[in-house]
């Protein structure tokens, strides 16, 4: 049975108070409305048909580019009228209409495939989806027949008396239409009696008026139908999506020491027996290996870390950890690092584009740019590659076994041979050649007198 998708998106959004369109906001990474474009994708062969105002929609467009069509909804005359501006492009294409919402991200897919089903099945004008909330407001009451029987209406919040108010089943404002009678009775609704706009909701009562049935399916958990209209909404959202990416990690084997300061974002990946301390963000697309100790206080982004490795309150971007390495405390490895296989960087390191070979060591307070590094080398306190001299940047070498001494100064681009000794506060300026000790300023051989 063909299913076509409307998404409304073009609500003023006015209590979000923001300069950019509220549906392209990122919630956990995604921009809110991508949510809903994923469901839509995987419940129709078409791309949805999304409903925007003309000042997002230059916006939305770049955004989503061809994984939706789009209408322009002129003026705000209601979910109703909104609905209708996608009777062109969708009338005769299928048998089904979902319409969603692009605030509302928290829907299920298993929820909507069981009205869409129930729709098929029943051959109602109107399958639609209900929920019960200790606090209705806002929300459109469902009205029934003697108070629980089929449903006969659905009333808007403006519209409705103080007993109306009081029902407490709702209406999530999610349908599936049975397409013939959508396009047809669209065009009918009348503007409301207080608000002149054209509600969606009035097709329920249309439907039973011509002797259709209307079916619903209710919706266990609340949270699941919560609608973004304000920062708070945003933030509530966010906590769901978090707990519900925790509770797959650690369904998965992870422990999480605290799981409401933990932030693993969607695209990450972590490996069983890994320890995830308080105060951690793991974002983008990070690999995590198995049997690591991760935090607290460690920000990660991009990085990819084999099993065994831990990471003390650093900072991690695009960068790579290789098997039983460690960092930390206050480390950090920028874009382009690797810590090879048992490498250890401790208190105040910092890395860019380079790599700490096999087994080296860079205990305390150093800095390496653009630096090759090989297996079991010393890199002792305060060294310092200089790699930048104003205009470009230069690559240092550092071979197997080499020993720097505290506060060696690397003046790239330069090359440290195979054993070779760094003393305490060189500035090396020249190749060292494999085994020989240089020291002083600028570093030399002891064989050599000093240069003037
Ligand atoms: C709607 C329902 C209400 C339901 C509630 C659930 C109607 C008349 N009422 O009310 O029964 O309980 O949702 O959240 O449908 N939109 C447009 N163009 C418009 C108006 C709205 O695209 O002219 C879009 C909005 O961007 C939003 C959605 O439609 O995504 C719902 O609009 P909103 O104004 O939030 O509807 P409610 O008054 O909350
Ligand atoms: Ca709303």
């Amino acid at each position: 049975m063909a299913l076509s998708v409307v998404i409304l998106a073009a609500g003023m959004s006015t209590r979000f108070k923001s300069e950019r369109p509220k549906v392209l906001h990122d919630l956990e990474e995604r921009p809110m409305i991508d949510y809903t474009l994923d469901l839509a994708a995987r419940l129709a062969l078409e791309p949805p048909v999304v409903v925007i105002g003309p000042e997002i929609e230059a916006e939305i467009q770049t955004w989503a580019g061809d994984r939706a069509r789009y209408v322009l909804q002129r003026e705000r005359l209601g979910t109703g009228h909104a609905v209708l501006q996608a009777a062109p492009v969708l009338r005769t294409t299928s048998e089904q209409v979902l319409v969603l919402y692009g605030d509302m991200p928290l829907l299920k897919e298993d929820t909507l495939l069981q009205l869409a089903r129930l729709q098929a099945a029943t051959d109602a004008a109107v399958a639609m989806l209900t929920v019960e909330r200790d606090n209705p407001r806002g929300f459109g009451r469902i009205l029934r027949r003697g108070g629980s029987g089929d449903i006969l209406g659905i009333v808007e919040e403006a519209e409705a008396t103080p007993e109306q108010r009081a029902i407490r089943e709702l209406n999530v404002g999610i349908y599936v239409f049975e397409a013939g009678f959508l396009w047809d009775a669209l065009p009918q609704i009348k503007p409301s009696a207080r608000k002149g706009e054209y509600y969606l909701t009035d097709l329920v009562k249309m439907a039973v008026d011509a002797r259709r049935e209307v079916v619903s399916v209710s919706i266990d958990d609340p949270v699941e139908a919560l609608g973004i209209n304000t920062r708070a909404d945003f933030a509530v959202a966010q906590a769901v999506m978090r707990q519900r990416v925790n509770e797959h990690w650690m369904l998965e084997g992870v422990t999480l020491v605290d799981a409401a300061t933990t932030y693993i974002g969607p695209n990450v990946v972590i490996g069983p027996d890994t320890t995830i301390h308080p105060n951690t963000h793991l974002r983008g697309q990070t690999v995590i290996g198995a049997g690591c100790d991760i935090g607290p206080n460690a920000i990660i982004e991009n990085c990819t870390l084999g099993d065994r490795c831990r990471v003390l309150a650093s900072v991690l971007e695009d960068a790579v950890m290789e098997d039983d390495s460690d960092i930390g405390p206050f480390g950090h490895l920028r874009k382009g690092s690797r810590l090879c296989q048992g490498a250890h960087m401790g208190n105040f390191g910092e890395m860019k584009q380079s790599t700490l070979g096999p087994g080296s060591k860079m205990g305390h307070m150093s800095y390496l740019g653009d630096t090759e590094t090989g297996a079991n080398v010393n890199i002792g306190a305060g060294t310092i590659t200089c790699n930048y001299d104003g205009e470009r940047k230069h690559a240092t070498v550092i071979e197997d076994g080499a020993f720097i001494g505290s506060d060696t100064m690397l003046v790239a681009p330069v090359r440290v041979g195979k054993g070779a000794t760094t003393g305490a506060g060189a500035v090396v300026t020249r190749d060292v050649p494999p085994g020989t000790i240089v020291y002083g300023v600028p570093a030399r051989a002891k064989s050599e007198p000093p240069s003037e």
